[in-house]
């Protein structure tokens, strides 16, 4: 008779003794103990996973974020801005709720795995990939209906009429056409691609006269200033050193 995989016999001993029912110790005493040693790794856990989640450690734990996109975001509006609200890396990049933040915490482990090989060690490398990477946020961002954008900013709480003409038409439309934020604000808080062209996103824009309220409305405080002709929201240079 073969007797592959028999664990030796203390081994055995140990594991029935574990799974036998304690005699000394009451169930609800048990229970206690067992409530309260959960509650602490549960905290611990979600502790470590927020410390995951602020500006500092996402702009410098690594290289690649540190010397790449975080320093074209302190250029940016989401950075510094008149009310000081600052949008940090986690407010746009992980979600809020519960599950799908951990689910991206998890697909963040593979990151790890980029940054040992090296995939985006240099400026070059980092180049080379951000059309790819910058794409996976927009797909994201699209399929999420601009979920972490909608953290802070709605349309219902947008004044419209202190908008220029042309986002209160885009703004009015965007439900209506199907179109959500990322469709037409792209790098708003770093560099575009290289290889991203403009002219792709054209049609996301609503390109109908702007409607006379909208045009003639007067502005409060100092005017906003015109937009330029150009499909300028997508330019980074535009929300900069605002
Ligand atoms: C943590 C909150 C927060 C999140 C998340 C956030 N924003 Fe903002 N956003 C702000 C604040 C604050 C401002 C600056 C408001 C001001 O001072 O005028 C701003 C400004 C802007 C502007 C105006 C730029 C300009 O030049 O006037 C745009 C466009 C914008 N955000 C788009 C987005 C998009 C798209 C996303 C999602 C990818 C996003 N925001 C996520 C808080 C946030
Ligand atoms: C269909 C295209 C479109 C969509 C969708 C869209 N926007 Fe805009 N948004 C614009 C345009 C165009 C402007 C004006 C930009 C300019 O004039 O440079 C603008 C301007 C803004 C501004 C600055 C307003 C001002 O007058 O200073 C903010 C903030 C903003 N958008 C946030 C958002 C957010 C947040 C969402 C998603 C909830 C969103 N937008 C969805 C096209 C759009
Ligand atoms: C206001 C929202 C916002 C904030 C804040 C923000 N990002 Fe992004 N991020 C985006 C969007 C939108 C994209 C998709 C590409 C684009 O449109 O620029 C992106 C793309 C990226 C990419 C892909 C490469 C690229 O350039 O497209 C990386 C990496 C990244 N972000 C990391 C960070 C880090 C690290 C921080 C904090 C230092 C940060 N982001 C802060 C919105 C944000």
């Amino acid at each position: 008779m073969p007797t592959t995989g028999t664990p030796p016999s203390r081994i055995r001993r140990l594991w029935r003794a574990l799974w036998r029912p304690s005699v000394r110790w009451s169930v609800a005493s048990l229970l206690l103990v067992g409530i309260v040693v959960g509650i602490i790794l549960w905290g611990g856990f979600n502790t470590a996973l927020e410390q995951t989640n602020t500006l500092a450690f996402c702009a410098n734990t690594c290289h690649e974020m540190h010397d790449n996109v975080y320093v074209e975001y302190q250029e940016t509006i989401h950075y510094h801005n008149r009310t000081g609200v600052r949008a940090i890396c986690s407010d746009c990049h992980v979600p809020h709720d519960w599950t799908h933040k951990v689910i991206r915490k998890v697909k963040a482990t593979g990151e790890l795995y980029g940054h040992f090989t090296g995939v985006l060690a240099t400026k070059e490398k980092f180049e080379k990939n951000r059309m790819r990477l910058a794409q996976n946020e927009w797909r994201q961002m699209k399929a999420t209906n601009s979920r972490e954008c909608r953290n802070c900013h709605s349309f219902d709480a947008m004044e419209r009429a202190k908008q220029r003409p042309r986002a209160q038409k885009n703004h009015a439309s965007a439900d209506a056409r199907g179109k959500t934020c990322i469709d037409c604000h792209k790098g708003i808080a770093h560099l575009l691609p290289a290889e991203y062209d403009e002219t792709a996103d054209e049609a996301n824009f609503d390109n109908s006269p702007n409607p006379p309220a909208a045009a003639t409305a007067p502005a409060a405080g100092p005017a906003p200033a015109p937009a330029p002709a150009t499909t300028s929201a997508l330019s980074p240079a535009k929300t900069s050193g605002k």
